[in-house]
């Protein structure tokens, strides 16, 4: 996909600000992440006026729905030429292998990667939920079951990526958000690791916001945290 596996989360509603950002980082970054804060305000069109800044986009929309929603907005976000999007896999096995299935239809090369469980989530909030602690068993089982239904990878912490790297093989993508260099403010995240770190473990994808976007000069962060991973910068 990239040599560079940064890819900067633009985690804002003000359109002029992401571009500009996406164009200030881009020699030192692999893609962008773009969510549902910035969907939400903007919409296809919005993801649409990243196509010319020549890096793969990660559409990190989360789809949870019954399977034929699910295939059916799958379908329109490959049709945005997104090179990653991702599900729930608590949406169930049907699901994730109808979001896989309407993706490759429209677009072959497009990763479908799952959501396990939400990060926010510690094994004190799974019993009201239905669900048996500890997190790290069901993360477990929720990976193994969206690689049984064909999907490319998932979405885990950094401190799930040496088990998930061992269980699940590989070539099962696994792609990171919470990752904080030395000296960067953790802000919300709790279970932290740097990114020279994060790689060694085992992981494929690097999701990296506050760290570069809130950094008061972000090319400056994004190289520095390329040289760290000792990937070429241009
Ligand atoms: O600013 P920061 O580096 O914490 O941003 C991390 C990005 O990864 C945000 O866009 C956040 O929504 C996303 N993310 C996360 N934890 C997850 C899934 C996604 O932090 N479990």
């Amino acid at each position: 996909m990239t040599s560079n596996p940064v890819f900067v989360a633009l985690d804002t509603t003000d359109l002029d600000y992401a571009r500009e950002l996406a164009e200030r980082v881009r020699p030192d970054i692999g893609g962008l992440k773009l969510g549902l804060e910035f969907f939400s305000a903007h919409g296809p069109q919005g993801v649409r006026g990243f196509e010319g800044c020549g890096l793969p986009i990660f559409l990190d929309l989360k789809f949870h729905d019954i399977p034929n929603t699910v295939a059916g907005a799958c379908r329109a976000a490959a049709q945005l030429g997104v090179s990653i999007m991702n599900v729930h896999a608590q949406g169930g096995a049907v699901m994730m292998r109808a979001a896989v299935e309407a993706a490759k239809s429209v677009s072959p090369s497009t990763k479908v990667i799952a959501v396990t469980m939400l990060t926010s989530l510690g094994d004190e909030d799974l019993p009201s939920v239905g669900l048996t602690p500890p997190v790290a068993d069901q993360v477990l089982r929720l990976a193994g079951l969206a690689q049984q239904c064909g999907l490319d990878g998932v979405v885990c912490s950094a401190h799930e990526i040496v088990r998930l790297r061992a269980e699940l093989g590989p070539d099962f993508l696994l792609v990171v958000p919470g990752i904080r260099p030395a000296g960067s403010a953790l802000g919300d995240q709790k279970r932290t690791l740097g990114p020279r770190q994060a790689c060694d473990a085992g992981a494929s994808l690097l999701v990296i916001g506050r760290p570069i976007t809130a950094a008061p000069d972000p090319a400056l962060a994004a190289r520095e945290i390329a040289e760290s991973l000792l990937v070429s910068v241009a």
